[in-house]
Protein backbone atom coordinates (compact mmCIF):
# COMPACT_ATOMS: atom_id res chain seq x y z
CA UNK A 1 0.00 0.00 0.00
CA UNK A 2 2.77 2.29 1.24
CA UNK A 3 5.19 1.39 -1.67
CA UNK A 4 2.00 1.94 -4.11
CA UNK A 5 1.92 5.70 -2.57
CA UNK A 6 5.20 6.50 -3.05
CA UNK A 7 5.38 5.34 -7.07
CA UNK A 8 2.31 7.04 -7.28
CA UNK A 9 3.95 10.12 -6.10
CA UNK A 10 7.04 9.77 -8.08
CA UNK A 11 5.12 9.51 -11.26
CA UNK A 12 3.15 12.21 -10.74
CA UNK A 13 6.11 14.39 -9.74
CA UNK A 14 7.43 13.37 -12.75
CA UNK A 15 4.61 14.26 -14.81
CA UNK A 16 4.25 17.73 -13.08
CA UNK A 17 8.18 18.08 -14.28
CA UNK A 18 7.95 17.09 -17.40
CA UNK A 19 4.71 19.40 -17.99
CA UNK A 20 6.63 22.55 -16.60
CA UNK A 21 9.57 21.38 -19.07
CA UNK A 22 7.22 21.31 -22.29
CA UNK A 23 5.58 24.58 -21.15
CA UNK A 24 9.55 26.44 -21.18
CA UNK A 25 10.59 24.52 -24.17
CA UNK A 26 7.88 26.08 -26.20
CA UNK A 27 7.83 29.60 -27.80
CA UNK A 28 4.41 30.34 -26.18
CA UNK A 29 3.13 29.33 -22.77
CA UNK A 30 0.18 27.00 -22.10
CA UNK A 31 -3.01 28.37 -23.79
CA UNK A 32 -5.55 27.15 -20.98
CA UNK A 33 -8.41 25.44 -21.86
CA UNK A 34 -11.70 27.50 -22.18
CA UNK A 35 -15.51 26.53 -22.41
CA UNK A 36 -16.75 28.67 -25.10
CA UNK A 37 -19.79 28.21 -27.37
CA UNK A 38 -18.96 29.27 -31.42
CA UNK A 39 -19.66 32.68 -32.17
CA UNK A 40 -18.83 35.10 -28.89
CA UNK A 41 -16.23 36.16 -27.39
CA UNK A 42 -15.28 34.19 -24.05
CA UNK A 43 -16.32 36.49 -21.24
CA UNK A 44 -14.40 34.77 -18.52
CA UNK A 45 -10.37 35.05 -18.61
CA UNK A 46 -9.21 31.94 -20.27
CA UNK A 47 -5.21 32.00 -19.00
CA UNK A 48 -2.70 34.15 -18.67
CA UNK A 49 -0.94 36.17 -21.78
CA UNK A 50 1.60 33.83 -23.41
CA UNK A 51 4.49 36.02 -24.55
CA UNK A 52 6.78 35.48 -27.24
CA UNK A 53 10.17 33.95 -26.17
CA UNK A 54 13.63 35.89 -27.37
CA UNK A 55 14.88 33.74 -30.02
CA UNK A 56 18.76 32.28 -28.89
CA UNK A 57 21.06 34.07 -30.93
CA UNK A 58 23.42 31.45 -32.09
CA UNK A 59 26.12 33.40 -32.55
CA UNK A 60 28.43 34.98 -29.66
CA UNK A 61 29.56 37.99 -31.29
CA UNK A 62 28.10 41.19 -30.60
CA UNK A 63 28.44 42.43 -34.51
CA UNK A 64 26.79 39.07 -35.69
CA UNK A 65 23.99 37.52 -34.82
CA UNK A 66 22.57 33.85 -36.36
CA UNK A 67 19.06 32.51 -35.60
CA UNK A 68 17.51 29.72 -36.82
CA UNK A 69 13.53 29.72 -37.70
CA UNK A 70 11.71 26.74 -38.54
CA UNK A 71 8.03 27.00 -40.48
CA UNK A 72 6.69 24.11 -39.04
CA UNK A 73 2.66 22.65 -38.81
CA UNK A 74 1.62 22.35 -35.46
CA UNK A 75 -1.57 21.69 -33.18
CA UNK A 76 -3.48 24.27 -30.61
CA UNK A 77 -6.04 23.97 -28.00
CA UNK A 78 -7.92 27.30 -28.28
CA UNK A 79 -11.52 25.83 -27.45
CA UNK A 80 -12.17 23.66 -25.15
CA UNK A 81 -11.62 19.76 -26.02
CA UNK A 82 -10.76 20.94 -29.55
CA UNK A 83 -8.22 21.00 -31.33
CA UNK A 84 -6.77 23.61 -34.04
CA UNK A 85 -4.42 22.11 -36.39
CA UNK A 86 -2.19 25.47 -36.69
CA UNK A 87 1.14 26.78 -38.26
CA UNK A 88 3.69 28.36 -36.46
CA UNK A 89 7.56 28.95 -36.31
CA UNK A 90 9.79 27.10 -33.79
CA UNK A 91 5.99 26.28 -32.57
CA UNK A 92 2.79 25.62 -32.91
CA UNK A 93 1.72 28.91 -33.09
CA UNK A 94 2.68 32.57 -33.79
CA UNK A 95 6.81 32.72 -33.39
CA UNK A 96 9.46 33.61 -31.46
CA UNK A 97 10.70 37.45 -31.13
CA UNK A 98 14.28 38.49 -32.90
CA UNK A 99 15.57 40.89 -30.89
CA UNK A 100 18.15 42.63 -32.63
CA UNK A 101 20.30 45.87 -32.64
CA UNK A 102 20.72 48.69 -35.10
CA UNK A 103 24.23 47.92 -37.15
CA UNK A 104 24.05 44.32 -36.10
CA UNK A 105 24.93 41.61 -39.27
CA UNK A 106 21.67 38.85 -39.16
CA UNK A 107 21.99 35.48 -40.65
CA UNK A 108 19.25 33.32 -40.62
CA UNK A 109 18.92 29.64 -41.13
CA UNK A 110 15.23 29.05 -42.13
CA UNK A 111 13.66 25.73 -42.87
CA UNK A 112 10.36 24.80 -44.26
CA UNK A 113 8.55 21.95 -42.71
CA UNK A 114 5.46 22.48 -43.88
CA UNK A 115 4.02 20.53 -46.36
CA UNK A 116 3.65 24.01 -49.15
CA UNK A 117 5.91 26.31 -50.32
CA UNK A 118 6.10 29.23 -48.01
CA UNK A 119 8.60 32.57 -47.63
CA UNK A 120 9.79 35.16 -45.36
CA UNK A 121 9.06 38.53 -45.82
CA UNK A 122 10.84 40.68 -42.95
CA UNK A 123 8.11 43.60 -42.84
CA UNK A 124 9.86 46.95 -41.95
CA UNK A 125 13.11 46.12 -42.62
CA UNK A 126 15.02 48.60 -44.66
CA UNK A 127 17.09 45.54 -46.20
CA UNK A 128 17.89 44.52 -50.52
CA UNK A 129 15.45 42.99 -52.31
CA UNK A 130 17.02 40.01 -52.54
CA UNK A 131 16.64 39.10 -48.85
CA UNK A 132 13.48 40.92 -48.46
CA UNK A 133 11.76 37.67 -48.74
CA UNK A 134 8.81 38.24 -51.16
CA UNK A 135 7.09 36.48 -53.61
CA UNK A 136 9.78 35.88 -55.72
CA UNK A 137 12.09 33.61 -52.89
CA UNK A 138 9.40 31.05 -52.00
CA UNK A 139 10.60 28.04 -50.13
CA UNK A 140 9.53 24.77 -50.69
CA UNK A 141 8.17 22.08 -48.75
CA UNK A 142 11.32 20.96 -47.06
CA UNK A 143 13.44 23.43 -48.51
CA UNK A 144 15.99 26.03 -46.35
CA UNK A 145 17.07 30.01 -47.03
CA UNK A 146 20.09 31.74 -45.12
CA UNK A 147 19.75 34.98 -46.14
CA UNK A 148 21.91 37.20 -44.50
CA UNK A 149 20.93 40.84 -43.92
CA UNK A 150 22.56 44.18 -42.12
CA UNK A 151 20.06 46.55 -39.70
CA UNK A 152 20.35 50.20 -40.58
CA UNK A 153 17.50 51.63 -39.32
CA UNK A 154 16.40 53.49 -35.70
CA UNK A 155 14.87 51.11 -32.48
CA UNK A 156 11.18 49.85 -33.86
CA UNK A 157 9.01 47.01 -33.60
CA UNK A 158 8.73 44.97 -37.09
CA UNK A 159 7.15 41.71 -37.84
CA UNK A 160 7.80 38.86 -40.05
CA UNK A 161 5.59 36.61 -42.29
CA UNK A 162 5.03 34.44 -45.25
CA UNK A 163 4.39 36.38 -48.59
CA UNK A 164 4.52 33.31 -51.06
CA UNK A 165 1.83 33.59 -53.77
CA UNK A 166 -1.79 32.46 -53.62
CA UNK A 167 -0.94 31.32 -49.60
CA UNK A 168 -0.05 34.30 -47.91
CA UNK A 169 -3.46 34.74 -46.30
CA UNK A 170 -4.17 31.47 -45.58
CA UNK A 171 -0.54 31.17 -43.92
CA UNK A 172 -0.67 33.92 -41.80
CA UNK A 173 -4.21 32.95 -40.66
CA UNK A 174 -2.76 28.78 -39.75
CA UNK A 175 -0.91 31.30 -37.35
CA UNK A 176 2.67 32.09 -39.14
CA UNK A 177 3.68 35.92 -37.94
CA UNK A 178 6.88 36.25 -35.83
CA UNK A 179 8.31 39.88 -34.09
CA UNK A 180 11.31 41.81 -34.48
CA UNK A 181 12.64 44.13 -32.12
CA UNK A 182 15.24 46.53 -33.40
CA UNK A 183 16.87 48.78 -30.11
CA UNK A 184 19.77 51.44 -30.70
CA UNK A 185 21.36 53.72 -28.65
CA UNK A 186 18.88 56.17 -28.61
CA UNK A 187 15.83 53.61 -27.21
CA UNK A 188 18.26 52.45 -25.14
CA UNK A 189 19.36 56.05 -23.35
CA UNK A 190 16.24 56.97 -22.94
CA UNK A 191 14.10 55.12 -19.55
CA UNK A 192 11.79 54.05 -21.11
CA UNK A 193 10.53 50.81 -19.65
CA UNK A 194 12.52 48.01 -21.55
CA UNK A 195 12.70 44.97 -20.05
CA UNK A 196 11.06 42.43 -22.17
CA UNK A 197 8.27 40.34 -20.72
CA UNK A 198 8.75 42.02 -17.69
CA UNK A 199 7.35 46.06 -18.49
CA UNK A 200 7.98 45.97 -22.22
CA UNK A 201 5.47 43.41 -23.62
CA UNK A 202 4.40 42.75 -27.49
CA UNK A 203 0.57 41.94 -28.11
CA UNK A 204 0.01 40.28 -31.64
CA UNK A 205 -3.85 40.99 -31.95
CA UNK A 206 -5.46 38.69 -34.66
CA UNK A 207 -9.03 37.50 -35.28
CA UNK A 208 -10.10 34.34 -36.16
CA UNK A 209 -13.47 32.05 -36.48
CA UNK A 210 -13.60 28.62 -36.01
CA UNK A 211 -15.73 25.48 -37.08
CA UNK A 212 -17.28 23.43 -34.81
CA UNK A 213 -14.65 20.70 -34.70
CA UNK A 214 -12.03 23.29 -33.57
CA UNK A 215 -10.59 23.85 -36.80
CA UNK A 216 -10.11 27.00 -38.17
CA UNK A 217 -13.39 28.21 -40.36
CA UNK A 218 -11.13 30.72 -42.87
CA UNK A 219 -14.05 32.61 -44.76
CA UNK A 220 -12.35 35.23 -47.40
CA UNK A 221 -15.35 36.10 -49.20
CA UNK A 222 -16.85 38.77 -47.16
CA UNK A 223 -16.24 42.31 -48.08
CA UNK A 224 -13.46 43.41 -46.65
CA UNK A 225 -11.12 39.98 -46.14
CA UNK A 226 -11.12 37.15 -43.67
CA UNK A 227 -12.79 38.89 -40.55
CA UNK A 228 -12.78 36.50 -36.94
CA UNK A 229 -15.62 35.74 -34.85
CA UNK A 230 -12.88 35.71 -32.05
CA UNK A 231 -10.29 38.31 -31.03
CA UNK A 232 -6.86 36.83 -30.07
CA UNK A 233 -4.01 38.74 -28.43
CA UNK A 234 -0.65 36.24 -28.53
CA UNK A 235 -2.81 33.25 -29.50
CA UNK A 236 -5.04 33.25 -26.99
CA UNK A 237 -8.14 34.28 -26.16
CA UNK A 238 -9.28 36.32 -23.95
CA UNK A 239 -6.05 36.28 -21.65
CA UNK A 240 -5.19 38.34 -19.00
CA UNK A 241 -1.92 39.97 -17.63
CA UNK A 242 -1.15 41.05 -14.50
CA UNK A 243 0.49 43.91 -14.39
CA UNK A 244 2.41 46.23 -11.53
CA UNK A 245 0.74 49.86 -10.89
CA UNK A 246 3.85 51.33 -12.83
CA UNK A 247 3.90 52.21 -16.71
CA UNK A 248 4.23 49.11 -19.21
CA UNK A 249 5.50 49.69 -22.52
CA UNK A 250 2.66 47.49 -25.23
CA UNK A 251 4.44 46.64 -28.66
CA UNK A 252 0.65 46.60 -30.61
CA UNK A 253 0.84 44.58 -33.97
CA UNK A 254 -2.46 44.52 -35.69
CA UNK A 255 -1.54 40.78 -37.15
CA UNK A 256 -5.19 40.53 -38.55
CA UNK A 257 -5.94 39.68 -42.28
CA UNK A 258 -8.67 41.93 -42.73
CA UNK A 259 -9.39 43.78 -39.64
CA UNK A 260 -8.94 47.28 -38.54
CA UNK A 261 -8.50 47.88 -34.30
CA UNK A 262 -9.40 51.10 -32.63
CA UNK A 263 -7.49 49.98 -29.08
CA UNK A 264 -9.16 51.42 -26.21
CA UNK A 265 -8.90 50.88 -22.05
CA UNK A 266 -12.89 49.92 -21.20
CA UNK A 267 -12.69 52.78 -18.50
CA UNK A 268 -11.65 55.08 -21.01
CA UNK A 269 -8.43 55.77 -19.59
CA UNK A 270 -5.99 57.76 -21.44
CA UNK A 271 -2.42 56.37 -22.58
CA UNK A 272 0.51 57.82 -24.27
CA UNK A 273 2.09 56.47 -28.13
CA UNK A 274 5.14 56.45 -28.05
CA UNK A 275 6.49 55.11 -31.62
CA UNK A 276 4.67 54.08 -35.12
CA UNK A 277 5.88 51.38 -37.58
CA UNK A 278 9.28 52.31 -37.91
CA UNK A 279 10.34 53.54 -34.93
CA UNK A 280 9.68 56.02 -32.35
CA UNK A 281 7.69 59.33 -32.93
CA UNK A 282 9.49 62.57 -32.17
CA UNK A 283 6.92 63.07 -29.07
CA UNK A 284 4.77 61.19 -27.15
CA UNK A 285 1.30 61.33 -28.23
CA UNK A 286 -1.86 61.30 -25.51
CA UNK A 287 -4.59 59.20 -26.68
CA UNK A 288 -7.61 57.66 -25.82
CA UNK A 289 -8.06 55.55 -28.84
CA UNK A 290 -5.69 54.20 -31.43
CA UNK A 291 -6.51 53.30 -34.81
CA UNK A 292 -4.28 50.43 -36.52
CA UNK A 293 -5.02 48.97 -39.74
CA UNK A 294 -3.91 45.59 -40.76
CA UNK A 295 0.22 45.83 -40.72
CA UNK A 296 0.33 48.39 -39.01
CA UNK A 297 2.25 48.60 -35.21
CA UNK A 298 2.22 51.41 -32.39
CA UNK A 299 4.04 50.66 -29.31
CA UNK A 300 1.99 52.63 -26.60
CA UNK A 301 2.88 53.48 -22.57
CA UNK A 302 -0.23 52.63 -20.40
CA UNK A 303 0.51 53.85 -16.95
CA UNK A 304 -0.85 51.83 -14.39
CA UNK A 305 -0.22 53.63 -11.42
CA UNK A 306 -3.64 55.37 -11.16
CA UNK A 307 -4.70 51.83 -9.87
CA UNK A 308 -4.76 49.54 -6.71
CA UNK A 309 -3.78 46.67 -6.40
CA UNK A 310 -6.86 44.47 -7.07
CA UNK A 311 -8.31 46.52 -9.96
CA UNK A 312 -8.36 45.35 -13.22
CA UNK A 313 -9.36 46.53 -16.43
CA UNK A 314 -9.99 45.69 -19.86
CA UNK A 315 -8.12 46.11 -23.04
CA UNK A 316 -10.74 46.58 -25.94
CA UNK A 317 -11.07 47.05 -29.25
CA UNK A 318 -14.06 49.26 -30.22
CA UNK A 319 -16.50 47.73 -27.55
CA UNK A 320 -15.03 44.23 -27.67
CA UNK A 321 -12.77 43.34 -24.83
CA UNK A 322 -9.67 40.75 -25.79
CA UNK A 323 -7.81 40.95 -22.34
CA UNK A 324 -7.53 42.27 -19.25
CA UNK A 325 -4.92 43.79 -17.30
CA UNK A 326 -5.29 42.84 -13.32
CA UNK A 327 -3.41 45.12 -11.69
CA UNK A 328 -1.45 43.88 -8.49
CA UNK A 329 1.01 44.37 -6.18
CA UNK A 330 2.74 47.91 -5.31
CA UNK A 331 6.07 49.20 -6.89
CA UNK A 332 8.54 51.90 -7.30
CA UNK A 333 8.58 52.96 -11.02
CA UNK A 334 11.81 54.39 -12.72
CA UNK A 335 11.14 54.10 -16.22
CA UNK A 336 10.17 57.79 -17.93
CA UNK A 337 8.23 58.89 -20.96
CA UNK A 338 11.05 61.89 -21.93
CA UNK A 339 9.39 64.64 -23.61
CA UNK A 340 11.77 64.16 -26.74
CA UNK A 341 11.90 60.60 -27.93
CA UNK A 342 14.10 60.74 -31.25
CA UNK A 343 14.89 63.37 -33.65
CA UNK A 344 12.87 62.40 -37.10
CA UNK A 345 14.45 64.02 -39.98
CA UNK A 346 11.95 65.44 -42.32
CA UNK A 347 12.42 63.88 -46.34
CA UNK A 348 13.09 67.04 -48.43
CA UNK A 349 10.78 67.59 -50.76
CA UNK A 350 13.15 69.52 -53.40
CA UNK A 351 14.70 66.29 -53.48
CA UNK A 352 12.02 64.56 -54.97
CA UNK A 353 12.63 63.24 -58.81
CA UNK A 354 8.67 61.98 -59.22
CA UNK A 355 6.10 61.41 -57.88
CA UNK A 356 2.99 58.73 -58.75
CA UNK A 357 -0.35 58.39 -58.35
CA UNK A 358 -1.54 54.63 -56.69
CA UNK A 359 -5.73 54.26 -56.90
CA UNK A 360 -6.76 51.12 -54.67
CA UNK A 361 -10.20 50.18 -55.91
CA UNK A 362 -12.97 48.00 -54.85
CA UNK A 363 -13.93 45.37 -52.34
CA UNK A 364 -13.59 41.94 -52.03
CA UNK A 365 -11.84 39.61 -54.68
CA UNK A 366 -12.69 42.25 -57.10
CA UNK A 367 -9.81 44.82 -56.23
CA UNK A 368 -7.58 46.95 -58.58
CA UNK A 369 -4.48 48.99 -58.24
CA UNK A 370 -4.37 51.65 -60.70
CA UNK A 371 -6.57 49.57 -62.51
CA UNK A 372 -5.22 46.18 -63.02
CA UNK A 373 -4.16 43.07 -61.01
CA UNK A 374 -0.45 41.88 -59.75
CA UNK A 375 1.24 40.71 -62.12
CA UNK A 376 4.48 38.59 -61.12
CA UNK A 377 6.15 38.98 -64.53
CA UNK A 378 5.34 42.61 -64.95
CA UNK A 379 7.41 45.09 -62.92
CA UNK A 380 5.15 48.29 -62.37
CA UNK A 381 7.48 50.94 -61.45
CA UNK A 382 11.25 51.61 -61.57
CA UNK A 383 13.39 53.73 -59.31
CA UNK A 384 16.77 54.61 -59.23
CA UNK A 385 18.39 53.74 -56.18
CA UNK A 386 18.34 56.41 -53.32
CA UNK A 387 15.85 58.56 -55.65
CA UNK A 388 13.27 60.54 -53.06
CA UNK A 389 9.82 60.28 -54.65
CA UNK A 390 6.12 61.09 -53.19
CA UNK A 391 3.33 58.74 -53.97
CA UNK A 392 -0.19 59.63 -53.58
CA UNK A 393 -2.17 57.20 -52.30
CA UNK A 394 -5.84 57.30 -52.95
CA UNK A 395 -9.19 54.77 -52.48
CA UNK A 396 -11.69 55.77 -54.64
CA UNK A 397 -15.59 55.50 -53.73
CA UNK A 398 -17.01 54.37 -56.82
CA UNK A 399 -19.02 51.46 -55.67
CA UNK A 400 -22.28 51.92 -54.09
CA UNK A 401 -20.75 49.56 -51.24
CA UNK A 402 -16.96 49.35 -50.97
CA UNK A 403 -14.34 48.73 -48.75
CA UNK A 404 -14.16 50.81 -45.86
CA UNK A 405 -10.21 51.01 -46.90
CA UNK A 406 -6.82 50.10 -47.49
CA UNK A 407 -3.93 49.29 -45.50
CA UNK A 408 -1.21 50.24 -47.95
CA UNK A 409 2.48 49.10 -47.49
CA UNK A 410 5.54 49.54 -49.34
CA UNK A 411 8.63 46.46 -48.86
CA UNK A 412 12.06 47.40 -48.01
CA UNK A 413 11.55 51.17 -47.13
CA UNK A 414 10.24 53.62 -44.04
CA UNK A 415 8.10 56.50 -45.34
CA UNK A 416 7.09 59.82 -43.85
CA UNK A 417 3.45 60.71 -44.27
CA UNK A 418 3.10 64.28 -46.00
CA UNK A 419 -1.14 65.12 -45.72
CA UNK A 420 -4.07 63.46 -45.51
CA UNK A 421 -6.74 64.46 -47.25
CA UNK A 422 -4.73 67.53 -47.71
CA UNK A 423 -3.78 68.62 -44.00
CA UNK A 424 -1.11 67.64 -41.73
CA UNK A 425 -1.64 64.50 -40.59
CA UNK A 426 -2.35 63.87 -36.66
CA UNK A 427 0.31 63.60 -34.56
CA UNK A 428 0.66 60.00 -34.42
CA UNK A 429 1.55 59.58 -37.71
CA UNK A 430 4.35 61.94 -38.47
CA UNK A 431 6.75 59.49 -37.68
CA UNK A 432 8.38 56.55 -39.74
CA UNK A 433 5.55 54.58 -41.30
CA UNK A 434 5.48 51.13 -44.03
CA UNK A 435 1.68 50.88 -43.61
CA UNK A 436 -0.53 53.84 -44.22
CA UNK A 437 -4.45 53.28 -43.92
CA UNK A 438 -6.22 54.91 -46.35
CA UNK A 439 -9.72 55.44 -46.40
CA UNK A 440 -12.61 55.16 -48.93
CA UNK A 441 -12.55 58.61 -50.32
CA UNK A 442 -8.96 59.58 -48.35
CA UNK A 443 -6.18 60.56 -50.52
CA UNK A 444 -2.58 60.28 -48.45
CA UNK A 445 0.73 61.83 -49.98
CA UNK A 446 3.64 60.16 -48.62
CA UNK A 447 7.20 60.36 -49.27
CA UNK A 448 9.99 57.96 -49.40
CA UNK A 449 13.54 57.06 -50.14
CA UNK A 450 14.54 54.12 -51.71
CA UNK A 451 17.89 53.21 -49.71
CA UNK A 452 18.42 49.86 -51.32
CA UNK A 453 18.44 47.81 -54.50
CA UNK A 454 16.19 45.18 -56.25
CA UNK A 455 13.00 44.21 -56.34
CA UNK A 456 9.81 44.92 -53.87
CA UNK A 457 6.34 44.59 -53.41
CA UNK A 458 3.58 47.64 -52.56
CA UNK A 459 0.37 46.25 -51.78
CA UNK A 460 -2.77 46.36 -49.76
CA UNK A 461 -2.13 44.65 -46.37
CA UNK A 462 -5.91 42.97 -46.12
CA UNK A 463 -4.16 39.76 -47.46
CA UNK A 464 -7.48 38.83 -49.36
CA UNK A 465 -7.13 42.39 -51.45
CA UNK A 466 -3.49 41.26 -51.54
CA UNK A 467 -3.79 37.95 -52.69
CA UNK A 468 -6.66 38.92 -55.52
CA UNK A 469 -4.30 41.69 -56.76
CA UNK A 470 -3.96 44.68 -55.17
CA UNK A 471 -0.45 44.73 -55.40
CA UNK A 472 2.36 45.87 -57.69
CA UNK A 473 5.79 45.55 -57.86
CA UNK A 474 8.77 48.32 -57.73
CA UNK A 475 12.50 47.79 -59.11
CA UNK A 476 15.16 49.77 -57.20
CA UNK A 477 17.99 50.08 -60.22
CA UNK A 478 21.31 50.35 -58.44
CU1 LIG B 1 3.52 42.60 -44.22
CU2 LIG B 1 4.05 42.58 -48.23
O1 LIG B 1 3.81 42.59 -46.22
CU1 LIG C 1 6.25 44.18 -46.00
CU1 LIG D 1 -7.51 46.63 -49.65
Amino acid sequence: MKQKTIIGVVVLAAIVILALLWNTLRPFGPVSPDTTPSGTQPTTAAGSLPIPTVLEDLDSSSETARYSLTAQPGRMVFLAGKTTPTMGYNGSYLGPVLKVRRGETIRIGFRNELAEATSVHWHGLEIPGTVDGGPHQPIAAGGTWEPVFTIDQPASTLWFHPHVMGTTATQVYAGLAGLILVEDDNSRSLGLPDDYGVNDIPLIVQDRSFNTNGTFRYEDNMMDGAIGDYLMVNGALNPYLEVQPIRMRLRLVNGANASNYRFNLADGRSFVQIASDGGLLEEPVEMKELFLSPGERAEIIIDFSGYQSGQSVDFRTGQDGFMTFRIKGEATDSTRIPEILSSIEPLNEADVTATKTIRLDGMGHMVSLNGRQFDMDRIDDDVKLGDTEIWEITASRQMMMGSSGHPFHIHGTQFQILSRNGRTPPANERGWKDTVFVGTGETVRLIVRFRFAGLYMYHCHILEHEEAGMMGQLEVHP
